[in-house]
């Protein structure tokens, strides 16, 4: 089936995750469209930019498949770099047609944080994945440190830097982090992933039940 389905949500919510089990489930392509901000940030600083107060569009246009494999994009430098750089609107309208290029040949699960508002308005199905700042700060803590009890106060630190990202993200007057008004809203506080992807593959075969 070609289905498009977007998943939003804050920063750390799961719903990479989700997206990309989601989208092995049901054999469509996957985008974490986060990972074309990220690159265009690391872009720019590589090209002695900074990605808060110069252009960025040209960086945007000029991205390549490869920019989005690096492994050095989940670093708090880019975190901030790629949220700044996505209040540029031309960065945002060159990363645009790419997400519509990506999805609309053959479907797609599509992550971010304004595909069921702006980039696919009329997806089939819309997610909107969220937690609490505590619990997703503790989910990225084990993510980056891979240990099951945290220093409290770079936790602390995290789930600060967390919540600034979501407030600008939020707060942006440019396709802002907002939950479209037909997405369902799953909250994940109380969910490992494994119960996340049951409850919304079960949701696709209500919904898609032929
Ligand atoms: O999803 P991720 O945390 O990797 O995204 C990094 C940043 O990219 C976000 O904080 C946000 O500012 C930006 N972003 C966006 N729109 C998207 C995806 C990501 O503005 N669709």
């Amino acid at each position: 089936m070609r289905l498009i389905i977007a998943v939003d949500g804050p920063a750390a919510a799961g719903k990479g995750t989700l997206a990309k089990a989601l989208a092995m489930a049901l054999g469509l392509p996957h985008l974490d469209t986060g990972l074309l901000y990220r690159a265009v940030a690391r872009q720019m600083i590589l090209s002695g930019l900074d990605p808060a107060s110069d252009d960025g569009e040209q960086t945007a246009h000029a991205l390549q498949p490869a920019d989005l494999l690096r492994d050095d994009l989940r670093v708090p430098e880019i975190d901030r770099g790629a949220s700044a750089v996505a209040t540029q609107t031309p960065v945002r309208a060159a990363l645009l047609k790419r997400q519509r290029e990506f999805a609309t040949a053959s479907g797609a699960v599509i992550d971010g944080r304004d595909i069921g508002t702006v980039v696919f308005p009329d997806a089939d199905l819309k997610f909107f994945v969220t937690a609490s700042a505590a619990v997703r700060a503790l989910r990225r803590y084990q993510q980056l440190h891979g240990v099951a009890k945290p220093d409290q106060a770079d936790l602390d630190l995290l789930a600060a830097e967390i919540e600034a990202r979501d407030r600008k993200d939020a707060e942006r007057p440019v396709s802002p982090l907002r939950q479209a008004d037909d997405a369902i809203l799953v909250e994940t506080d109380h969910l490992d992933a494994q119960a996340v992807l049951a409850h919304a593959l079960s949701i696709v075969k209500t919904r898609f039940a032929t």
